[in-house]
Order: structure tokens, then sequence, then C-alpha cells
């Protein structure tokens, strides 16, 4: 009998709120018969979810386009999809149809749930689909999803972002902000739980402004404490949460929460007053070392986590100066660091650039520092007993498990594959520069 499953290959770029879509669009193919395979040999269906954050993530797919024509050639049933934000930039979807005509469907952000009509749609007119919506659309719930994990999960709480950092393309492509109605987010963290899940992140470009478009005097605190209640799960993580928009109430309902995880990921993105003003990034230096004081004294053991970006136009040595000076003060656990790149359309773009080989220069020196400062961080960890959520087996050494600390830190120990999944003690021997090792002192009895 020939083998009559369907199979799909998504290859997801980007950020988290990606990786989610991702996972709706594979609980959509998966009612419509689709098995989701991590190749695209042998796939009926490849699909490339795009960000277009930076060029890097543009040219990559481009790229790819470029290679999956010999496929297209080889198998012309092969259904071939491109989605997620750089098909929202009218010009790069014009592109792709133009330059790379066997493409069957192109969609954007605001449309995912609308693929089943889509691809209903090409087997009836066995023509192309382009459909992206120019604007968002409310939001669309009890969509099927697969997910990646069977221990952690995504939870959108919020689409869209209103902030228009001026270097940024985000808000062009995901639109405004809008949030999920408690109630939907609750019941879904509910069936999670069931589900077994220990940890869920909430997931928006910009989660402590939750709540603000419902008009019903609900935000993104009362969300953690509504959460907290959800019998089951362990771990409550967001990301990311925008400095401007950290209030003392989130960090005192923080502090007396059991679950929400001390770390912090608060992306700085330059320490000069000057550019973060051209940035319109809407805090001061003063104003964000102020925050990471207040969150260390009412949670003293966090950890602190950033992107930083390099070279934004006028940057000078002494702006760049303050930067390395910022990354001192705060002595993050890690950091992203990005060299800053033109997206058209944005005003950062119109904006005198910096030259690309002292962006490169300034983007080591930063890199260098930071990396210090992490392994210094991990070795003050040494002796400490750690709370880890146990992943699995690691990739490297199949004797050894690796999971997560509260604060977000990998730590690698000798244990058995049962304890996967569970909560553990670790007593930290040996801080690394990207990880922890350590080794297994108590197994909790129920988690
Ligand atoms: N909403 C999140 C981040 C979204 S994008 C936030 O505000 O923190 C993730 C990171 O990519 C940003 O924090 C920024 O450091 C980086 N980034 C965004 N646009 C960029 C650009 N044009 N060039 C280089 N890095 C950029
Ligand atoms: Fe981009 Fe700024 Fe919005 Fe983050 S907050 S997504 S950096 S515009
Ligand atoms: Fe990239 Fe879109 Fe996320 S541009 S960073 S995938 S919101």
């Amino acid at each position: 009998m020939p083998d009559m499953k369907k199979y799909v290959y998504i290859q997801t770029f980007g950020c988290q709120m990606n990786e989610r879509d991702t996972e709706t669009l594979a609980g959509m193919l998966e009612d419509l018969g689709y098995f989701q395979i991590d190749a695209q040999d042998n796939a009926d269906m490849i699909i490339l979810n795009t960000c277009c954050v930076r060029e890097t993530a543009e040219s990559k797919v481009f790229g790819l386009l470029g290679r999956l024509r010999k496929l297209k050639v080889a198998n012309p049933n092969l259904i071939i999809g491109v989605c997620g934000c750089m098909p929202q930039q009218q010009d790069v979807a014009k592109k792709i149809r133009h330059s790379f005509p066997f493409v069957d469907l192109i969609f954007g952000t605001h449309n995912v749930h609308e693929l089943p009509r889509m691809l209903q749609q090409i087997q009836e007119t066995k023509e192309a689909v382009l459909e992206v919506w120019s604007t968002e659309r409310g939001i669309a719930e009890n969509i099927p999803v697969r997910r990646k994990d069977k221990l952690k999960a995504w939870v959108t709480i919020m689409y869209g972002c209103n902030n228009f950092c001026t270097y940024c393309i985000v808000p062009y492509v995901r639109g405004r902000e809008r949030s999920r109605k408690p109630e939907d987010i609750i019941h879904e963290l509910e069936d999670l739980a069931r589900q077994g899940y220990k940890e869920v992140t909430l997931l928006g470009q910009n989660v402590n402004s939750y709540g603000k478009d419902l008009n019903i005097n609900y935000y993104f605190a009362d969300l953690l404490i509504n959460i907290e209640k959800v019998e089951g799960l362990e771990r409550i993580r967001f990301m990311t949460s925008h400095p401007r928009d950290f209030d003392q109430r989130l960090i005192d309902v923080i502090a007396a929460s059991n679950k929400v995880c001390q770390h912090f990921h608060l992306p700085a993105q330059a320490g000069s007053n000057r550019v973060l003003k051209l940035m319109n990034r809407g805090y001061s230096r003063e104003q964000y070392l102020k925050l990471i004081q207040d969150i260390r004294k009412a949670i003293p053991d966090s950890s602190i986590t950033a992107d930083i970006m390099v070279g934004f136009p006028g940057e000078t040595e002494e702006d760049f100066e303050d930067t390395l000076d910022l990354v001192r003060q705060v002595r993050y656990d890690s950091a992203f660091t990005f060299i800053y790149n033109i997206r058209s359309g944005t005003p950062a773009a119109k904006m005198e650039q910096v030259p690309e080989e002292v962006k490169t220069a300034r983007i080591q020196r930063l890199i260098e520092l930071q990396n210090n400062i992490s392994l210094e961080n991990n070795i003050q960890d040494e002796g400490k007993i750690l709370e880890v959520l146990v992943e699995g087996e690691t990739k490297t050494n199949r004797e050894k498990l690796a999971g997560r600390t509260r604060t977000n830190k990998l730590v690698v120990f000798e244990g058995p594959m049962e304890l996967s999944g569970r909560l553990v003690s670790v007593k930290i021997n040996k801080g690394r520069p990207n990880l922890l090792e350590g080794e297994l002192v108590l197994v909790s009895a129920n988690k």
C-alpha cells in the first residue's frame, strides 16, 4: 500500500512569537492530516515562518528559497509557503512573488489562522495565493496547536507593539498592541496544567503593557496574580518586558509570588542618554539603573539579562563607553548583543550611519566584557543549592542531565533519565562561561 501520510516541514526564524505561531500552524495542519517532520526531504509541504528584524534573518530566507526551487522541480506537488514577518512588508511580499514564482502560498502575521482555507483555495484553483492583511483584525481564539515541548509551554498574552523604537521594524509587521482576554489566557493555562506542563512563558513584545488596551482596569500584575492560582504550574516566566513600563507594583507582585521566576530580561539597548532618546526608548540610563536596583532590593537573587545594540546612528565612542559602563554596573548574567542594522521605513534608517568597521570593533569589545561578567557571575553560584527543572539528557553527553534554574541558567549534572520533568535540587560545583555544573542533592517528593 502506498504511504498516504502527508508530511510538513516548518522552518522558523526569529523570536518566540514566531515559534509559538509555528505551533499553531502545526496544529492546524495536523487536523488536515499532516505530520510534522524536521527535514525538507520527503516533505509534501514546506513552510518558512520568517523574521525581518535584521537583514541577516531575511537573507537566510532568500537563500533558502533559491535552493527550494530544485525541490519544486523534482516534485511539482510540493507546496511551498512563506509566512511571518517578512511578507508583512509590501515590497518584500512582492519580491518573493516575482523572484520565486514557484512559491504557492504567501501570508502574514495577522492571518495565520486562515491557513486551512488558503490551502483549500490552492487545491481548488491550482493557483498561488498571496494574502497578507495589512492591519490586525482582532484575536482568533481556540485554534488548534501542536506544541514542541511537553514540559514548557509558550503562551502569547498579547500581540503587537506600540513603542516604535526608531530602529525597529516589529511594530510595522506585528501591528498595534492587542491583549488577549484574561479568561482566555487562564483557560489555556489550566488546560496546560492538566496536560502536565510545569513551566509557562508568557509572550508579548512588551508584556508589561498587557491590559492597557482592554479598558477593564486589569494589568500584567493582575494577570500574574491570577496565573499564580493555576494548580499544577510550577514556574511562570515572561518576555519581553520593557524597562519603561516596569512599575513597583509589578515588582511587589513578583516578589510575593512563589511561581514567577527570578529572571528579568530587560533590554537596555544602550547606556547613553543621548542614544536612548534617539532610539525613543522612553527611559534614561538613571531610570534603568534605578529599576535594576529596585528589582534586586525586592528580589535579592534575581538574574538580569538584556538585549544590547551597538552602532546605532550617531553613536560616538563616548556613547559606546556609556554602554560598556552600564554593562559593568548592572553585571548582566548574559546578554544578546546586536549590531544595529538599517531597516527601511524606520526613522533611524535616515539618520547618519556609523561605519561598519567601527560597529564590528565595538561589538567585539562588548561581547568580551559581557563574557567575562557572565563567567564571574556563574562562579559566584558555586556552592549554592539551586532548584532545577530537569529537561532531559544533554545533547552532547548522554550520561548527563540538563535543566534550568529559576534564574534561567543551564545546569548540567549526573542523574537518571527518569528525573526528566521533575524539580530537583542541585549543588553547583563549577561555573562555566555558559552553564553551571553540579551534583544532584535532592529530588522533591511529588513535583
Ligand atoms: N520587544 C522586544 C524585542 C524585540 S526585537 C524588546 O523591546 O525588547 C529583539 C531585539 O532585536 C531588540 O531588543 C533589539 O536589541 C534588536 N533589534 C531590533 N531591531 C534591530 C535593528 N534594526 N538592528 C539590530 N538589532 C535590532
Ligand atoms: Fe521593537 Fe521597541 Fe517594540 Fe521591542 S519595544 S518590539 S524593540 S519597537
Ligand atoms: Fe522577527 Fe517578527 Fe519576532 S520580525 S523578532 S519574528 S516579531
